[in-house]
């Protein structure tokens, strides 16, 4: 279509569709080009406005890297992670709520053995947890992978290190025959999210801030059930309500308890003081394919 306009362009775009294309990739790509359209028209962007816009994605794209993943941190804060993961967890049949499994997951966290450590010696405070995974009527999921990742008592995770040997502060373990599981930590700490890139230039223009409350990554999994991907926050952080990734629910909080006494101490083979989280897990069964 020639001599497009302020009224026209959208549907000429719409229009340019093949009739062969998918009618889901129509449906999100053409919404797409509705809401941005409207968006420009809304604001009335100028040139330059669309220069500084087009801009800061192409630094997004250039601060990735095999480890470093700027877009999901501008996805992560602009909110749309959080969104996407409560429309696809509306229905949730029980199970432990989900949250943002951020820019920090790697695929190549370790099994260890159930009650053996996560983390590396002197990576921060003792912590011990402990709990259940089992479906929503309470029967135990055995075999079930608990998998933790977090920063150390610094707040950096392993990948944020110039150098990384081994994957350390995270690992999993897999649940006994009573869906028991439990595993060594530290004691999660807050933490800023990368502000070096993109994200922590809009997040300064705009007065946001870039603390998350402490917290501990769970991936919990087993065959024939809905993996979860979630957190633990700590009770009491500072940051529980002004998260830089709206990533906290109520029902994620628990008391990460103190512990001082020397011999109990001793007795988990850890120095005082330690830390104990105790947090069961509910996974909900896969929708078996119906046959044909
Ligand atoms: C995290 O908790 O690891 C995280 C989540 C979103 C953005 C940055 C970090
Ligand atoms: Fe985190």
């Amino acid at each position: 279509m020639r001599n497009t306009s302020i009224d026209t362009v959208t549907d000429a775009v719409l229009a340019s569709i093949s009739p062969d294309t998918s009618p889901r990739l129509r449906q999100i790509y053409g919404s797409l080009m509705k809401h941005l359209h409207e968006f420009v028209r809304e604001v009335e962007l100028t040139p330059d406005e669309w220069l500084a816009g087009i801009k800061f994605l192409t630094a997004t794209g250039q601060k990735c890297d095999a480890i470093r993943q700027e877009f999901i941190l501008l996805s992560d804060t602009c909110g749309v992670s959080m969104l996407v993961d409560a429309l696809a967890n509306r229905k949730s049949g029980g199970a432990t709520e989900s949250t943002v499994i951020g820019p920090f997951y790697t695929d190549d966290a370790p099994e260890i053995p159930l009650e053996a450590s996560i983390a590396s010696d002197g990576k921060g405070e003792p912590l011990i947890v402990r709990g259940r995974v089992t479906d929503a009527a309470g029967t135990p999921i055995p075999g079930a992978i608990v998998e933790a990742w977090e920063t150390d008592g610094d707040g950096y995770y392993d990948t944020q290190y110039e150098i990384r040997e081994v994957p350390d502060c995270r690992g999993y373990v897999r649940a006994a025959a009573d869906g028991r599981y439990a595993f060594r930590a530290v004691l999660p700490v807050e933490y800023s999210i990368p502000t070096d890139g993109p994200v922590g230039v809009m997040l300064r223009s705009l007065g946001r801030e870039s603390m998350r409350p402490a917290h501990l990554h769970f991936k919990v999994s087993a065959d024939g059930f809905v993996p979860v991907i979630t957190s633990i926050f700590v009770d009491g952080d500072t940051y529980l309500d002004g998260d830089a990734v709206f990533g906290v629910k109520s029902s994620l909080i628990e008391p990460f308890v103190r512990h001082d006494s020397a011999e109990e101490a001793a007795a988990h083979g850890v120095n005082a003081p330690f830390y104990t989280l105790a947090r069961d897990f509910v996974l909900v069964p896969a929708l078996v394919p119906a046959s044909v």
